[in-house]
């Protein structure tokens, strides 16, 4: 089992988008467990056009380790967890347990200064554990190349020392889709907005499946 964190302490960059896209790439030996109190994915999924589990587990309170046993506990190949966009239980809980730390970026110097902190929250969490994980992945999120921010986003990326995967465009398709309650690849299947999702996918399952 792999477990896939989206984390990042600034909103709005494309988490729970990438999230639910991810799973869909991954559907159907995938659950998504929405760890946000926002519930974007369980309403994501509430019209039943989703073609994996989403499971409401906001960790609000104090139970940390019953959240744990709660995510462990569940029979799929992949878990992807979203989570809030803040510092909290559920962030601090996911890094614990996650193979892989998905940290969606995007383009704007306010996004950047947050991403600063999720890096290091993400490699205290690694000296914390003994296994080298979580490993982390920067994805290059809500692109427009059009902007100059856009235009030179990878380079910044990599000043972070991790590794950052192929970008995800800003694409009106996604926005659609989550009003459509669909995920990409079935919204608008073998449009660039999917091939994009579909090759960050390939990413993740690689890194977060490896050793
Ligand atoms: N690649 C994209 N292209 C265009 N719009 C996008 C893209 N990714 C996300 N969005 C839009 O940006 C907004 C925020 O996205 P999303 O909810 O995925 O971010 P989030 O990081 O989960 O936010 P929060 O921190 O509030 O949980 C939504 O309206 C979403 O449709
Ligand atoms: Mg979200």
């Amino acid at each position: 089992m792999a477990i896939i964190a989206l984390a990042n302490l600034k909103g709005g960059v494309g988490k729970s988008t990438l999230a639910v896209n991810i799973a869909g790439a991954f559907a159907p030996k995938v659950a998504l467990v929405d760890a946000d109190p926002q519930a974007t994915a369980t309403a994501w999924a509430e019209d039943g056009n989703l073609p994996f589990p989403v499971i409401e587990a906001p960790l609000t309170g104090e139970d940390v380790q019953a959240w744990i046993e709660t995510v462990l506990a569940i029979e799929a190949a992949q878990i992807v967890i979203d989570l809030p966009p803040m510092l909290g239980n559920a962030t601090a809980a996911a890094l614990a347990i996650c193979d892989l730390a998905v940290v969606p970026v995007s383009p704007s110097g306010a996004d950047l200064r947050a991403t600063n902190r999720a890096i290091e929250l993400i490699a205290e969490a690694r000296d914390q554990r003994h296994d080298g994980k979580p490993r982390a992945l920067i994805v290059p999120s809500k692109v427009d190349r059009r902007t100059a921010a856009g235009a030179e986003i990878e380079a910044v990326l990599h000043d972070y020392g991790e590794l950052v995967a192929p970008v995800i465009s800003q694409r009106i398709a996604h926005v659609d889709a989550f009003t459509a309650g669909r995920w990409i690849g079935d919204y608008a299947k073998g449009s660039a907005a999917h091939v994009e999702i579909r090759t960050l996918a390939s990413v993740i399952k690689k890194l977060a499946e490896k050793g």
